[in-house]
């Protein structure tokens, strides 16, 4: 099958450029101008007026994550099947060692819910639950097997939270098998003791969590396992950074040449601390790191344009409302921690980011799509539109308005964290390997037909 994509603007992170994009088979064949008169296409997409990027790439997805006693909703059939009409055409998920269980029986199921189900492509990083030999023998073969990354965390006690001599020895050992370390900074312990003194206080409803959860205390955190991994001499890459404080001790880690790396959430860019009022609805916003004060969000744009942060990923983690966030009425420590996104990712980016000035069309494709293709090991097969890279385009209409809805998205979720706002900009036709996989608002994929990627060790030269 070969088709070709007419008369768009090719945008990369490099540049944008009008030129017809032909497709065959599974790859990109061809790019540039006055294809059609070249190659015989079976069919023609016309890009007239439209943008033609790689598919978005969406680092951080839980789905089905277990947490606070239940799961998050999407499985890997409904949350790709979302991503997909959002513009998005790979994730990451995190699978999940299970305390005293092996990594290897957490990838295994993890592999178990995705095979056969996800309807575009997938790969994993791995939750590390316990720091021990066996688990640390563990992370080499799981580099070996394409999950290179693992998430540690210096928050939830008595979850997942790792000491600091376990995080140090997880990163040496990404030293001598070139993993890489991921990290939830924020100060829990701490944290859990304000978070008893706010409930004891008699703040149970949900801003209890964002009061808690101080930004110094993500600051702290981010600044420690940045040191620790300066003393064990590897890159680490900080999760869901949503601080000026954080971001501050990423900023002075770069500045010194440290390989410190980390990404931000559109929760962070776009809400804020006031969404977490008006009582219990405000347990619709509780995730990790909380959302904070409207002023932190000037300082994420500013790290997006300078490259202090390089990503922005999603951290898709849904809980219903109904049945799920209300497991926590009565004390917000209880609310399952998590937001749905994965949807909305690329146009709220295009909408706030491109639309709004803060950064260039070209900037949003980086920061969505190549960046984490590089970071993570799938470049130059995903992430960029280049002869012999996987076709996963989207065909993206800069100037389409629509208006965010949970009665019109397709993440199964019932409540939207952006209801009722309206973005510029969405994605046409969304091609997964050659398939289009979504045309004009239809789904036209298959679950299944996502496959599972098997990602290099990440690529640190171009960033440090
Ligand atoms: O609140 C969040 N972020 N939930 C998902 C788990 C995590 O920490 O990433
Ligand atoms: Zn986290
Ligand atoms: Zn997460």
């Amino acid at each position: 099958m070969r088709t070709l994509i007419a008369n768009g603007t090719v945008v990369t992170a490099e540049g944008s450029y009008p030129a017809d994009v032909l497709v065959d088979g599974e790859q990109i064949a061809h790019v540039g101008s006055d294809l059609a008169n070249a190659a015989a296409a079976d069919e023609t997409i016309d890009a007239t007026g439209r943008y033609v990027i790689p598919g978005g790439i969406d680092i951080h997805t839980h789905m089905e994550l277990p947490f606070g006693g239940t799961f998050a909703k999407d499985t890997f059939e409904t949350g790709t099947r979302a991503a997909a009409f959002g513009g998005t055409t790979t994730i990451v998920d995190f699978a999940v060692q299970s305390r005293g269980k092996s990594l290897r029986e957490g990838l295994d199921a993890w592999h178990a819910k995705a095979e056969g189900n996800a309807v575009v492509d997938y790969g994993f990083h791995m939750i590390m639950s316990d720091v021990n030999d066996d688990t640390l023998a563990e992370m080499d073969q799981l580099v070996a097997e394409g999950v290179p990354d693992f998430k540690l965390f210096t928050a939830y006690p008595g979850v997942f939270f790792s000491d600091d001599g376990a995080i140090f020895r997880a990163m040496q050992r990404t030293g001598k098998n070139g993993g890489l370390i991921m990290m939830h900074a924020e100060n829990g312990l701490a944290i859990d003791v304000i978070a008893a003194d706010t409930v004891a206080a008699g703040t149970t409803d949900p801003i209890g969590h964002g009061l808690a959860r101080y930004s110094v205390l993500e600051g702290e955190a981010t600044n420690r396992v940045i040191r620790l991994a300066q003393a064990a001499k590897v890159p680490v890459y900080i999760v869901h950074l949503s601080a000026r404080e954080a971001l501050d001790a990423v900023r002075l880690a770069r500045d010194e040449g440290l390989p410190a790396f980390a990404e931000t959430c559109p929760q962070y860019l776009f809400l804020s601390l006031d969404d977490m009022g008006h009582g219990f609805e405000g347990a619709k916003f509780i995730c990790s790191p909380p959302l904070r004060t409207i002023d932190h969000q000037p300082e994420l744009w500013k790290g997006l344009v300078k490259d202090d942060l390089q990503v922005v990923s999603t951290d898709h983690c849904p809980f219903d409302f109904h049945g799920q966030k209300d497991l926590g009425k009565g004390d917000f420590r209880k609310v399952p921690n998590g937001l749905p996104g994965v949807e909305d990712r690329m146009d709220l980016l295009h909408d706030g980011g491109v639309v709004g000035g803060k950064i260039t069309k070209e900037r949003w494709v980086e920061v969505t799509s190549t960046a984490p293709a590089r970071l993570f090991g799938m470049y130059p097969r995903k992430g960029t539109i280049s002869v012999g890279a996987d076709a996963d385009i989207v065909v993206y209409d800069p100037n389409r308005s629509h208006t965010i809805s949970a009665k019109t998205h397709h993440m199964n979720v019932d409540y939207s964290c952006y209801e009722g706002r309206s973005v510029r900009g969405g994605s046409d036709v969304v091609m997964s390997r050659g398939s289009v996989v979504v045309r004009n608002g239809e789904f036209t994929g298959r679950k299944g037909a996502g496959k599972f990627l098997k990602r290099a060790a990440a690529d640190f030269a171009r960033m440090a």
